[in-house]
């Protein structure tokens, strides 16, 4: 979908939809633009309102049909709520809502005259609504081989910015939300792809297309490299498969050479079946999205790339499919991971947290980074404790914890302090190895993880995001579909664009 801001009056353009968001009237005045239109249509939204048929109360929706008066096919007032309560989550919301209006019109074309708002400025509004209708008109039909009856397809966007605004600041918001939503939803769609399209190998095709598309420097190291580097815990996982793993990085190289590395680093297990401590069979094909991580991270350097951030940002992902055969990782076993710690395995669907410890300290060795940020679809424990409404949230340094979490209160997607203490880190130790890979069995089962990955960050600032519960949902919701989410690409280019040489001790 096209998004584009103009300065047009929205009552001289023609277009399938023009949507008028309209905040909750609190008397019978109408704001300045919504008069402009009500005129034009020759009172008929005053009527409307005058009848008491519409308030403008979070989600109230209602469709009038011109009769020549304005060049729109269609004109919807879409209800925000109360003006107090708007912030740009609720207008990611109207945009979604919006593209899923004009879809199940089949009205390719959208014009929206958007809102002067007292909390939400034009730039902030112009990007919040561009991502809610990119994000919102997001489907994953690259397996349907033929257009069932569906929704109609919206191309295009556009944007009515009051003449008082700053229409140059409008269109920078309008292309920094594009790139980002697109971004996300790339995301979507690697999380959504079932595990047979995307094995290891093939995620590391996709980064390295990607990479090439958008000016990053790709490196995928196979089996015979990660034996060379002795990267003993990703080998592990990976061995039951016939998949073979796969660690790849993403390198975003600003223009200027001195600046700060960040890495970002993502589980990629591209299918979960717990290998031989097996699970369930219920439930078991979510586990296609056990590599929501290593999407988010492969997303967000797409946008790095193409919104040129300032920093020298590098994407790590850890990339194995998790089976039980006569070649898989068993309970009991003892790893040796690259760091040298060893690992005791007493539980192969542990693997998430396995994998993480080889490429986390990749990152660390390679990379030496300022800060280290690692997303993971890692313990339904995560799940049980916030459910979808949010990540979970841990590490090492207070400052790093508390600007990532502001960052996704920022961005609408929200994340939640777990602890993270010493207790936890005990919980981890082995008898017989440095540690293990199960904690105190079903206590605390998140922290336990977040303590495991720690011993392999050393001093490095580090901040872990449990996504298990938030990378894909099984209800749709706003400017969200079914199937995976892309949490995280935005949170992530939000921490960087509040970065300004951070101070973390
Ligand atoms: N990928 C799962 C975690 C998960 C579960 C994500 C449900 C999303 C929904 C992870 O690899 C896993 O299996 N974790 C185990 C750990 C346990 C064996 C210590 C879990 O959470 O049960
Ligand atoms: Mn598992
Ligand atoms: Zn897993």
């Amino acid at each position: 979908m096209l998004v584009t801001a103009d300065a047009r009056d929205p009552v001289e353009t023609a277009t399938d939809l023009l949507v008028v968001p309209v905040a909750e009237l609190t008397d019978q005045t109408l704001p300045a633009r919504t008069a402009a239109i009500d005129r034009a249509l020759r009172g008929r939204l005053s009527a409307v309102i005058d009848a008491g048929d519409f308030r403008g109360k979070r989600d109230q929706r209602l469709l009038l049909y011109p009769d020549g008066e304005l060049r729109a096919k269609r004109v919807l007032l879409l209800g925000l709520g109360p003006e107090g309560d708007l912030d740009s989550e609720a207008l990611r919301r109207a945009g979604g809502q919006l593209v899923a209006e004009a879809a199940s019109r089949r009205a390719p074309k959208l014009t929206l005259a958007v809102p002067p708002l007292r909390r939400v400025r034009i730039p902030e509004a112009a990007q919040a609504l561009t991502e809610g209708a990119v994000l919102g008109a997001y489907r994953f039909d690259a397996y349907k081989s033929s257009e069932d009856d569906g929704p109609g397809e919206v191309a295009a966007l556009q944007l009515c910015i009051d003449r008082a605004a700053n229409l140059r600041a409008a269109r920078q918001a309008v292309k920094r939300g594009t790139i980002l939503a697109e971004s996300q939803n790339l995301a979507r769609d690697l999380s959504n792809a079932p595990a047979n399209a995307l094995p290891p190998a093939a995620l590391a095709r996709e980064a390295q297309r990607i990479a090439r598309e958008v000016g990053l420097r790709a490196r995928v190291l196979g089996v015979p490299e990660l034996r060379k580097r002795k990267l003993g815990a990703i080998l592990a996982v990976g061995g039951g498969s016939a998949n073979p793993p796969r660690l790849i990085s993403l390198e975003h190289r600003p223009a200027r050479k001195q600046t700060e590395t960040i890495c970002f680093v993502g589980k990629g297990i591209t299918f979960d079946s717990g290998g031989i401590s097996i699970k369930p069979a219920q439930g078991m094909d979510e586990m296609k999205h056990d590599m929501s991580g290593a999407a988010a991270v492969i997303g967000a350097l797409r946008a790095c790339a193409l919104l040129k951030v300032p920093q020298h940002v590098v994407g790590v992902i850890g990339a194995a499919e998790n089976m039980p055969s006569g070649s898989a990782y068993r309970p009991g076993d003892i790893v040796t991971s690259g760091l040298g710690k060893t690992i005791e395995v007493l539980n192969t669907d542990a693997e998430g947290r396995v994998v993480l410890a080889d490429a986390l300290h990749w990152a660390r060795s390679e990379f030496t980074p300022r800060a280290m940020i690692d997303l993971a679809t890692l313990t339904g424990a995560c799940v049980v404790a916030l459910g979808h409404w949010a990540t979970g949230l841990f590490g090492n340094n207070e400052r790093l914890v508390e600007r990532v979490r502001k960052a996704g209160e920022s961005t609408g997607e929200r994340t939640w302090p777990l602890p993270l203490w010493e207790g936890h880190r005990q919980a981890v130790r082995s008898e017989v190895a440095d540690v293990k890979n199960t904690g105190a069995g079903r206590e605390a089962g998140s922290s336990t993880a977040a303590a495991f990955l720690q011993a392999f960050v050393g001093d490095t600032p580090w901040v872990h995001l449990d996504i298990a519960g938030t990378g894909w949902t099984g209800r749709a919701e706003g400017y969200q579909p079914r199937g995976a989410t892309g949490v995280g690409v935005r949170l992530l280019l939000e921490l960087l664009a509040e970065w300004k040489g951070a101070r973390l001790d």
